[in-house]
């Protein structure tokens, strides 16, 4: 071990007086890369310094033999190497992650990927980043000075990934304050930082599930340079690509307000299913009234899968589908079932006009629909022991 210098100073700052570094777990996830664990290996033995404490621990999915060959490499390497291999690849690369922040016996935390795209060397300037700054968080960022994308393959990889950023920067104004790159795989925590019991990775964007959920009191960036491949393909898909809008959905309806609004919007959308078949069913010459009736369904079930998938998607747990769509249901037919007696109550008694008393009554029974949504339907479950959930890793 002693013979690896201390390689990659930090710029702008003397050797002398970058300040002894915390120990260092490395986390990688793996997924059949075993043309590359390797080489990252040899690159992570030849650039991070000796006097730095270091344990490197992959969280594998493979189904090749990634396992074996990461074993087979460790032996040469200075430094302890653990694999996990999961049975079940539960919640993908974010889930991944999340169990080697469990593992991790560290001060810090970096997590990078396994296939050479994140340079090994910049290893060191991020904890000495942290230490410096005194940031829980170092992300190292493609969108800063210095940094780049180089090797994200083709045009169509960089548009996606800007619009996926700008998206996410503008749902998370403040949570996302100070990190220019919150798409990234390549970050530095302090372990005492994060609960990894509040997580609830989703796939690819577990930085983002960090910087939302756990939420580091002060973050840092570093520029880094998004290198290729080294062998391989990106393991991501377009079915990923759907993943991350529902993570996004999820993350964000996590506060009662934005739920509000999404249930709103859910609700008004479901005009139009409604909408259509009430036209379909007309127009097979069904009486308006039954037609009515039948066709509220079809917007109840569309308003209760959406409901479902982007809003409670984490409450779902505790009752089952068909216990959840028939008080669902029960809600929103009721909603109906009482609008008109409530609106005749307004006219009738206290003389409002009808469109008043409309508004009024669509506003009061929107928001019993929405309390009793929650209250009935996806109330999350007592008795859980908070204390217990919250400890830190
Ligand atoms: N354990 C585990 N389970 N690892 C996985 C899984 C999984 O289901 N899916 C992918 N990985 C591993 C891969 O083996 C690799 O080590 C790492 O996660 C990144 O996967 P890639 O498939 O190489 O991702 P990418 O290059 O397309 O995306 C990277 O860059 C993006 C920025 O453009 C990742 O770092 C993304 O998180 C990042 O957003
Ligand atoms: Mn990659």
């Amino acid at each position: 071990m002693s013979s690896h210098e201390y390689t990659v100073p930090v710029p702008g700052v003397e050797a002398a007086e970058v300040p002894e570094p915390g120990a260092v777990t490395i986390v990688v996830p793996t997924f059949n890369e075993s043309a590359n664990v390797g080489q990252l290996l040899h690159r992570i033995t030849e650039s991070v310094p000796s006097r730095l404490p270091l344990e490197v621990v992959f969280v594998d999915d493979s189904t090749d033999d990634t396992p074996e060959v990461i074993r087979r490499a460790a032996r040469d390497c200075p430094f302890p190497v653990t694999v996990l291999h999961r049975a079940e690849p539960v919640g993908g690369l974010g889930g991944a992650v999340v169990e080697g922040l469990k593992a991790a016996t560290s001060e810090w935390v970096v997590v990078m990927d396994g296939d050479c795209q994140h340079p090994p060397s910049l290893v060191p300037e991020l904890v000495a980043t942290g230490e410096r700054s005194g940031a829980a968080l170092v992300v190292a960022s493609r969108y800063l000075k210095g940094g780049s994308r180089a090797g994200l393959a083709g045009n169509y990889r960089v548009a996606v990934s800007r619009a996926a950023t700008w998206l996410t920067k503008s749902l998370f104004p403040r949570r996302l304050r100070g990190i220019s790159d919150p798409m990234s795989g390549f970050f530095a925590v302090r372990r005492g930082a994060i609960t990894a019991e509040v997580l609830q990775p989703l796939g690819y964007k577990i930085l983002l599930e960090l910087a939302v959920r756990s939420r580091p009191r002060q973050v840092a960036e570093v520029p880094f340079v998004f290198q290729d491949r080294f062998a391989g393909e990106s393991k991501s898909t377009a079915a990923e690509g759907l993943r991350f809008l529902r993570h996004l959905a999820g993350l964000r309806a996590a506060s009662p307000a934005a739920r509000v609004i999404g249930f709103g919007l859910i609700g008004a959308s479901g005009f139009v299913p409604n909408l259509g078949a009430l036209w379909a069913l007309t127009a097979l010459g069904t009486h308006y009234v039954p037609a009515e009736i039948i066709a509220n369904q079809f917007g109840v079930a569309w308003n209760f899968l959406l409901i479902e998938h982007l809003l409670f998607r984490d409450r779902r747990a505790h009752r089952r589908w068909w216990d959840r769509l028939g008080r669902f249901a029960l809600l929103a037919n009721a909603d109906l079932v009482l609008r008109i007696p409530l609106i005749a109550l307004l006219v009738g008694r206290f003389g409002m006009s009808a469109v008043t008393a409309t508004a009024l009554a669509l506003v009061v029974t929107f928001v019993l629909r929405f309390v009793g949504t929650e209250a009935l339907v996806y109330l999350p479950r007592r008795g859980g022991n908070r204390t217990t959930a919250r400890r830190a890793v």
